[in-house]
């Protein structure tokens, strides 16, 4: 039974996200409340489960796996679970290993990240300025998250910073943002703050920058020529005149993606949300738990496949009525 998974609409599913972890050290407040209750330990999937579920998955035709989290290098042993699943990647079966981070621990372990066969890694970067960083972390360090970056350059990893738009706090950033990544040569992602979290209502609205209006600032300096090119993830990419820099737009509220949805998540309980702004979900930790065997969980993951609804309908206004969404970022990986 390893038929590709397809959903209802047609769409191969090729692109597995994972959270290994609820934790972060840092508690950036569009994605955490400071105070946040973690999960207990037992509720979360062991290495070995992890390494079974992203197996049976990929089996299943997925083709890229990203760790997520929370902070995926804090989880305890994490090395053991990479390498272990990079086995996937000496058998060709899996395309890309990649890892979303927040930097603070890269120093650490971006040489063997590199080591296992990773080539590229996310790093979330939403200011150049210590102060700001501390304050948008609420606690976080920008030299140590600039080490990490550079451990992973030393490494050899291609490097793709993701910077959340925040009216008011890194508009005025824009520019220095741009051209530090062009001289590090690290590609640039920003991304539409979403309503997730704890962030109270008019705070997240206030903090709302569309990034029509943070591309039409670029526009005023550069020429921006618009690129076919696709990671196989949310973002449309523009290239900079001059220098050919390549810059990335997530838009899920101003515009969303979903026609061409190719992934699924799974949280570090083992849930698997079919749709990141929908609440259905399927819990694959019963199957996973019930027997040895992947019989019955890869029936699990047919039929929650089959459910996989259309789109998402993230909208502001519509929050504003219904009530903030509960769910917490670093629960379902992004
Ligand atoms: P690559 O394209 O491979 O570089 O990765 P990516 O952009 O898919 O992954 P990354 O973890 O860097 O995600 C960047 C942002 O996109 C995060 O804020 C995610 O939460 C968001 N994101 C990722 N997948 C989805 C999705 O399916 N829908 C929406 N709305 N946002 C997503
Ligand atoms: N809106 C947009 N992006 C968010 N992230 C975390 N919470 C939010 C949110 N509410 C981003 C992080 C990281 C990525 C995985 O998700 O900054 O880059
Ligand atoms: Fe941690 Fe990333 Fe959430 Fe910031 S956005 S608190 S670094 S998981």
């Amino acid at each position: 039974d390893s038929a590709p998974l397809i959903d209802p609409f047609a769409r191969p599913i090729s692109y597995l996200r994972v959270s290994v972890t609820d934790r972060c050290d840092f508690r950036c407040t569009y994605c955490m409340a400071e105070h946040m209750q973690f999960l207990p330990k037992k509720e979360l999937l062991s290495l070995e489960e992890l390494d079974r579920l992203c197996s049976a998955f990929i089996g299943l035709g997925v083709k890229k796996l990203r760790i997520t989290g929370g902070e995926p290098l804090v989880r305890r042993d994490i090395m053991t679970f990479f390498r272990s699943v990079s086995r996937h990647l000496d058998s060709g079966q899996l395309e890309e290993l990649t890892l979303t981070s927040n930097g603070s621990q890269l120093a650490r372990f971006a040489p063997e990240l590199a080591a296992i066969g990773i080539r590229r890694i996310n790093v979330s970067l939403d200011t150049l300025d210590p102060a700001k960083f501390a304050a948008i972390t609420r606690w976080g360090r920008l030299d140590q998250v600039l080490e990490g970056l550079k451990a992973a350059k030393a490494a050899g990893l291609q490097v793709k910073i993701n910077t959340v738009a925040l009216k008011g706090f890194n508009e005025d950033e824009l520019f220095d943002l741009v051209r530090w990544c062009g001289e590090e040569g690290f590609d640039l992602t920003f991304i539409e703050v979403m309503p997730m979290g704890e962030m109270g209502e008019e705070e997240r609205l206030d903090q709302y920058w569309p990034l029509s209006q943070l591309r039409a600032r670029l526009a005023e300096r550069f020429t921006l020529v618009d690129l076919a090119h696709r990671t196989g993830g949310p973002a449309r990419y523009v290239s900079v005149g001059g220098t050919g820099q390549k810059i990335g737009f997530i838009t899920p509220l101003s515009h969303n993606f979903c026609e061409s949805c190719n992934r699924v998540r799974i949280t570090c309980t083992g849930e698997l949300y079919m749709c990141l702004g929908q609440e259905d979900r399927a819990d694959l930790r019963a199957p996973l738990r019930a027997s040895a065997q992947d019989a019955d969980l890869v029936q699990a993951i047919r039929e929650a496949i089959s459910r996989k609804p259309k789109g998402h309908d993230f909208d502001y206004s519509r929050q504003k009525v219904e009530g903030q969404m509960p769910r917490h970022m670093s629960h379902t990986g992004g």
